[in-house]
């Protein structure tokens, strides 16, 4: 298959280098300018190390790509979409992959033809300099369509498996979405705020603090047609709490970095639903105001 994946940052170039090595011909779409990209590929093996050379900003094999993967932030996605328009085919599958959610009406308003498809993954991977990627953490990838023609696309699914399994086919993509949004509302912004990985929120002076967060989630979770319980979800943090606990999250690293965070995609999301429900977030809503303090007093 002929793949453009638009946005190599660690999962992008993760998902790249595993594709290129299931014989797919990968072209890259990236913001700096260039006609080649080198990428040092570690997958969870030693032996599984590659190194790739690949196209890139090529309009003519966008314009010839089976598949395009946009794996760009969602505050970049809209953005993402529009550069690709001139040449992409109405015909082409699009697969959005990114953490947290709200980009859906725009992108389908932006391609009304083609078939859309959402996802969301449990892999990890981590950049140690701007040519390399290593997969650090190994989990499930769910995908679904979001639009009639996307929801056709049922093959995708066993495509990317035989690249980086698992990957599961969804009916709805929302379920999956909303979970893996519940874990990142109670993970990120705690983690970015106290600068510190993912385990040590399982210390007792954050239990208070997590279960009201999930108390607010579980809430408007309900509300939008995805029941889940307090109890339930807090377990589910904590799942992923401990099996992460060495991680730093990626609104740690953005802040750490003074990059852009995700936050209006995750809690802002939720604070959006929130107010749709007319249900009350005070604690989400406190924590996405302190990480947008911290943005906008990065040097
Ligand atoms: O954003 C992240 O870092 C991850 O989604 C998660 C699950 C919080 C683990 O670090």
């Amino acid at each position: 298959m002929k793949i453009t994946l638009v946005g190599a940052g660690a999962i992008g170039s993760l998902w790249a280098g595993a594709l290129a090595k299931q014989g797919h011909s990968l072209h890259l779409w990236r913001r700096q300018p260039g006609s080649t990209y080198t990428l040092n590929w570690q997958g969870s093996h030693l032996s599984s190390a590659e190194t790739f050379s690949f196209d890139c900003n090529q309009p003519h094999q966008l314009a010839d790509s089976n598949i395009i993967i946009i794996t760009v932030k969602a505050f970049q996605v809209t953005d993402a979409v529009t550069t690709l328009l001139p040449w992409l085919s109405a015909e082409t599958p699009v697969v959005i992959m990114h953490n947290g959610m709200g980009t859906e009406d725009e992108v389908l308003t932006l391609l009304p033809d083609n078939p859309v498809i959402y996802a969301t993954t449990a892999q990890a991977a981590f950049r140690p300099d701007p040519h390399s990627v290593r997969h650090t953490g190994n989990g499930p990838t769910y995908l679904g369509g979001v639009n009639r023609a996307g929801q056709e696309c049922a093959a995708l699914a066993e495509l990317l498996h035989a690249a980086l399994p698992p990957c599961h086919w969804q009916t709805d993509i929302h379920a999956p979405q909303w979970q893996k949004l519940a874990i990142n509302c109670a993970v990120n912004p705690l983690t970015a705020i106290h600068q510190c990985r993912n385990g040590d929120l399982s210390a007792p002076c954050y239990a208070d603090e997590l279960t009201a967060i999930c108390q607010e989630v579980s809430a408007v979770m309900t509300a939008a047609g995805y029941p889940v319980t307090t109890d339930a979800l807090r377990q589910q943090v904590i799942t992923v709490i401990n099996a992460t606990a060495t991680n730093y999250s990626s609104m740690q690293q953005d802040v750490a970095h003074q990059r852009p965070t995700e936050i209006d995609a995750i809690t802002g999301f939720l604070i959006q639903q929130a107010n749709h429900f007319q249900i009350a977030t005070p604690v989400n809503t406190r924590l996405w105001q302190q990480i947008k303090d911290l943005e906008q007093h990065y040097g």
